[in-house]
C-alpha cells in the first residue's frame, strides 16, 4: 500500500462562534478519484479551502506529498501541487482564452524557466487536451457556460497540479454537457492526476469516484464506495434534512 498524497488530521474552521469543520480526517491516496458530497452549507467547500490555503484551519493537520504545509499560504501549496478549481469562475474577462491561461502558468509553477513560446505551447497541449483548444484566442467573457467550466479546469492544471480539487465544475450545466465535464476530469485521471471532485449532481459523483464521503453540519456522515454511501441511512437523513 502507497502512502497518503494527503493527508487531512482532524481538521477544523470556525467561523466565529460557528463550527463549519470539525474533527475531518480524511487519506487520499495517490491517483485517487474521491467524491466530497453532503448538502449546501455541509462544509465542502471549507473543507476544500483548508486544504488549498484560501483559509487556515483551526486545528488539525494537513500533510501533502510528504510535507506538512498546514500554515503555507496558498500560492505555496498551489507550487506544491494543489490546484482548485472555483466553483464561480472568475476569469479575466477582456483576455483571451490562451492569455488567462498564461497567467496562471505564471502564478503556479515557480521559476518554471519557460520561454514565452514555450508557456504559449504548454498552454495550448492542456487546451487541447481539454477540448478547448479552437477557442483559445476568444476573449472569455465570449465562452459558454460548459466552455468557461472547461477554462476554469485548465487554469488548475496550468499549476502542473499532482493533486486537482473540482468544486462543483458541473453546476449549472445539463446533459452532454456534464458528460463533457466528467470526461475532462476522468481523462487527467488517467492522466495520473488525483482528483478530488465534489459536486451536486449524484450521477456524476457515483459514476466518477472510487470513494465517496460525505460531509453534513462539518462533520463526516460517512465514507466508503459510491454504493456503501448512496445506501447509507445517514446520507439521505442529511439530504432529505437539507
Ligand atoms: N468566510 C465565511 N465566513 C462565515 N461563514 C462561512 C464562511 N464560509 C463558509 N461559511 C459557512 O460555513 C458553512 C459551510 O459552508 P461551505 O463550506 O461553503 O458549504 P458547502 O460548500 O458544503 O455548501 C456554511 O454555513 C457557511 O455559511
Ligand atoms: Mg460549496
Amino acid at each position: 500500500m502507497s502512502a497518503a498524497l494527503l493527508r487531512v488530521d482532524k481538521v477544523s474552521k470556525r467561523f466565529g462562534g460557528f463550527t463549519a469543520l470539525q474533527d475531518i480526517s480524511v487519506d487520499i491516496r495517490p491517483g485517487e478519484r474521491f467524491g466530497l458530497i453532503g448538502p449546501n452549507g455541509s462544509g465542502k467547500t471549507t473543507l476544500i479551502n483548508c486544504i488549498s490555503g484560501a483559509l487556515t484551519s483551526d486545528g488539525g493537520s494537513i500533510v501533502f506529498d510528504g510535507h506538512d504545509v498546514t500554515r503555507l499560504p496558498a500560492y505555496k501549496r498551489t507550487r506544491r501541487g494543489i490546484a482548485r478549481s472555483f466553483q464561480v469562475p472568475r476569469p479575466f474577462r477582456t483576455m483571451t482564452v490562451l492569455e488567462n491561461l498564461l497567467v496562471a502558468i505564471d502564478f503556479g509553477v515557480e521559476s518554471h524557466g519557460l520561454s514565452g513560446d514555450q508557456a504559449t505551447a504548454e498552454v495550448m497541449a492542456i487546451l487541447e487536451k481539454i477540448g478547448l483548444a479552437d477557442k483559445a484566442r476568444v476573449s472569455s467573457g465570449q465562452l459558454s457556460q460548459v466552455e468557461l467550466r472547461k477554462m476554469e479546469l485548465a487554469r488548475a492544471m496550468a499549476a502542473r497540479p499532482k493533486l486537482l480539487i473540482s468544486d462543483e465544475a458541473m453546476a449549472g450545466l445539463a446533459g452532454a454537457e456534464i458528460d463533457e465535464v466528467l470526461d475532462v476530469l476522468l481523462k487527467l485521471n488517467g492522466e495520473g492526476i488525483t482528483v478530488i471532485m465534489i459536486e451536486h449532481i449524484m450521477q456524476a459523483v457515483m459514476r466518477f469516484s472510487e470513494r465517496v464521503m460525505c460531509l453534513d453540519a462539518g462533520r463526516i456522515v460517512c465514507e466508503g464506495t459510491p454504493a456503501q454511501v448512496m445506501d447509507d441511512k445517514r446520507v439521505q437523513e442529511a439530504y432529505l434534512g437539507a
